[in-house]
């Protein structure tokens, strides 16, 4: 008869509800107890006092960690795969920052280390990455993978909303991380794609390398701008496979009716890859909230019950981020004109410009500049 796993949940914050009320229905699953600050109203499972309890007790065969943040989160995976223990984790923040140590324990303790909920919410994302893969050359990854400003994007769009209403509706929801700064400056969706990459080209990136623009510089008055234009404005992810090295890059971008990432509502996310011989592939589906999260979550708790004992790859090769020969036209809005900018004018709008074609490096070094005289200019790439 097959085992019952026996899961210690630590954290029982938006997902980690959403876990433990999932949990409670399956019968190979076993809640052995849960570790958090604050218990919900109705959690009849034992409580840990500490994490030495979980780590001592060898009928745990797997720990999922979905407090979130750096610490004690750190602490507890590294601790929990250390007594080899199965780590199951939503936590992206904690696996970009420490992927090539956390990968390496897992395979030396023989255990696996599962975050498919890390990256897409509820989409097969990961898992689909990881049999990819393992087959066929990736070569390129792009996409929304961030719901709480497609959220924010989609809403300012059709409604004609504010930016602070619609965020705060997206917090309300449950889409937006603890710190929603994280969210609008791109650095959530910047570790989903240094995971991503790191799969997909079996890589470790240096998430401080990847060129990085949210869109909390974004004003009504852009929209109404892209909505003459016939665009919608997306936060993308990209990464491409180089000769030596990756391209990788978060940047808004306008995007055409044709394409698909136009029409993606709310917290949904589109993550794309594009192989070497099967071309391009595309998953869909909420990338946000404690369901469609927890539901990722639980297929990691079910693939190991199913005899999976690693992480999604054991390819570890060092690489840099290389974005200059990645070239587009965009659009700046920015308080006057500088020399960079009087060089690489293609068209000039009613508020703003649109550039002649220019390397991700140079506009995210361009802004990073400009940002010292005007804090709140704003580019978009033109897709
Ligand atoms: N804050 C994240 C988002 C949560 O909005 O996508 C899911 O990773």
């Amino acid at each position: 008869m097959k085992k019952t796993m026996r899961i210690a949940l630590l954290g029982l914050g938006t997902v980690g509800f959403g876990v433990y009320e999932f949990v409670r229905t399956r019968q190979d699953m076993e809640l052995a107890c849960a570790l958090s600050l604050v218990v919900p109203e109705g959690v009849t499972c034992p409580i840990a006092k500490n994490i030495d309890e979980i780590l001592r007790d060898e009928s745990i065969d797997t720990v999922v960690e979905v407090i979130g943040g750096l610490h004690p989160a750190y602490e507890f995976v590294k601790g929990a795969l250390s007594a080899g223990k199965n780590v199951v984790t939503a936590n992206k923040l904690l696996i970009a920052a420490h992927y090539r140590e956390l990968v390496t324990l897992a395979a030396e303790k023989g255990v696996a280390l599962r975050c498919t909920a890390a990256a897409g919410g509820g989409i097969p994302w990961l898992t689909s990455l990881e049999r990819t893969a393992a087959q066929e050359p990736v070569i390129r990854i792009s996409g929304i993978m961030n719901g709480t400003t497609n959220f924010i994007l989609d809403t300012m769009h059709r409604t004609g909303g504010s930016f602070a209403d619609a965020l705060l509706e997206a917090q309300r929801l449950g889409y937006a991380e603890a710190n929603p700064a994280d969210d609008l400056n791109g650095a959530d969706i910047r570790r989903k794609l240094v995971i991503s990459s790191n799969i997909a080209y079996g890589c470790v990136l240096d998430e401080a390398e990847v060129a990085t623009e949210g869109i909390e510089h974004i004003k009504g008055t852009d929209i109404a701008v892209f909505k003459r234009m016939n665009r919608v404005c997306k936060l993308i992810a990209a990464s491409r496979k180089l000769e030596n090295g990756v391209a990788a890059y978060i940047e808004p971008a306008l995007v055409p009716p044709a394409m698909p990432e136009s029409a993606i509502p709310q917290n949904y996310n589109l993550i794309s890859l594009t192989g070497e011989h099967i071309g391009k592939q595309s998953f869909y589906g909420q990338g946000a909230g404690r369901y469609p999260t927890a539901y990722n979550v639980l297929q990691d708790c079910v693939d190991i019950s199913r005899g999976v004992t690693a992480f999604y790859t054991d390819r570890l090769n060092e690489a840099h981020v290389d974005n200059s020969s990645i070239k587009r036209q965009y659009y700046i809005r920015t308080d006057g004109m500088d020399k960079w900018l009087q060089s690489h004018v293609d068209k000039i709008l009613d508020c703003g410009i649109i550039t002649d074609e220019v390397s991700v490096t140079e506009i995210h070094a361009w802004a990073k500049e400009r940002r010292q005289s005007d804090p709140g200019c704003f580019f978009a790439s033109l897709r």
